[in-house]
């Protein structure tokens, strides 16, 4: 009997030692079981979850240094993964107010750029037993550092010179001066909501679900913003153009659409009364479809766009090398064998 006991328990230690080395597997090692709740998610989540951080690396570094003339470098180094700095980006010309707002934004973004590249690791590490650690199973780690990102003037003017389908003299500064620093400000935020839009019925997990609600939330805050200040200015005339603000903000967003190449998900500020809301109105403060509700782009309508090209597989524009993690680069692997192919 005694002898008996003895060989169940060592039996019972045997196998908590297993269970131990396996991670979370049964209900009996609660200790694990909240941590092992992130193994649901499935990794299409996290390649959907980290796709976004290409938009939150350049959002961060523009208004980080057109507010404060300092970036991830000077503010945060460990948020930059070792990725290399912007390429002429500058500190913008901003009254208090202005200045003051988009600080805030550069905040919220290291925050955005904080909290998905933690999660991002974490959903990764923390479902891995000892064992599994033990022999590096585990390898690739999601998330990735700040791509190389061009935020000349220069590359500003680019967009506004393929907005308005001729070459604006002088060329455009997004730097000179708090309308022109809203109108570039303009080209970002939103199509980072409507990426959010996009993923989210995409998303598998209530947890990646909840990350991406959060985000959204922030993003469209900013839009709104960006674009209620524009409103209040639409129908200024931007200097030394003859060119309203509202007429830039019609043509930003018809460029959006004609590269997203999916129809009207973008519009300015100042719309035909039937693109307003209930097809009755024509100020456009804040975009939305025929019911009001946010348009959403994939990944690809977002690449087309953000590289100014129009194909997904071809960077340029503010990422010249392109952007990062699984989506972008599977793209870009299709440029290369597409090469391959030619013999260059
Ligand atoms: C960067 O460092 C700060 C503290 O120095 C830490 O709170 C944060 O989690 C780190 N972020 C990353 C992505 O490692
Ligand atoms: C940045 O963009 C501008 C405008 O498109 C371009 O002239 C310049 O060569 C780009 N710089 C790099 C390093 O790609």
């Amino acid at each position: 009997m005694a002898l008996f006991t003895s060989t169940a328990s060592t039996t019972t230690a045997l196998i908590a030692i297993l269970l131990l080395l396996l991670g979370c597997s049964t209900g009996l090692q609660t200790q694990f079981s909240v941590q092992c709740f992130f193994k649901k998610i499935p990794k299409s989540d996290v390649d959907l979850l980290e796709f976004p951080l290409n938009l939150e690396y350049l959002e961060a570094e523009f208004f980080s240094w057109g507010a404060l003339g300092r970036g991830l470098d000077s503010f945060a180094p460990n948020l930059t993964m070792g990725g290399p700095p912007p390429i002429g980006v500058t500190k913008a010309k901003l009254s208090p107010v202005i200045k003051d707002i988009i600080a805030q934004f550069a905040l919220q973004e290291f925050g955005h750029l904080r909290f998905t590249l933690n999660s991002l690791y974490s959903l990764d590490n923390s479902c891995h037993s000892p064992f599994t650690r033990l022999l590096a199973i585990q390898k690739t780690v999601p998330g990735f550092p700040r791509p190389l990102l061009n935020l000349s003037a220069a590359s500003f003017a680019t967009v506004m010179n393929n907005a308005f389908e001729k070459p604006l003299e002088p060329p455009f500064d997004p730097y000179a001066n708090d309308i022109n620093y809203l109108l570039a400000s303009y080209v970002i935020p939103y199509v980072g909501l409507t990426g959010y839009v996009g993923a989210n019925p995409k998303l598998q997990s209530p947890t990646s679900r909840r990350l991406v609600a959060g985000l959204l939330g922030v993003e469209s805050g900013q839009d709104a913003v960006l674009r209620a200040l524009l409103y209040e200015r639409a129908f200024v005339k931007v200097y030394p153009y003859e060119i309203t603000v509202a007429e830039f903000t019609n043509k930003i967003s018809s460029l959006r659409n004609k590269l997203g190449k999916r129809g009207l998900k973008d519009e300015g500020l100042i719309v035909k009364p039937i693109q307003g809301a209930e097809g009755k109105i024509p100020g456009n403060v804040l975009v939305g479809d025929q019911y009001s509700l946010s348009f959403g782009r994939t990944p690809e309508e977002i690449l087309r766009i953000v590289y100014g090209t129009g194909k997904e597989d071809k960077p340029g524009g503010f990422y010249p090398k392109g952007g990062d993690g699984k989506i972008a680069k599977s793209h870009l692997r299709h440029e290369v064998m597409h090469f391959n192919k030619l013999g260059v």
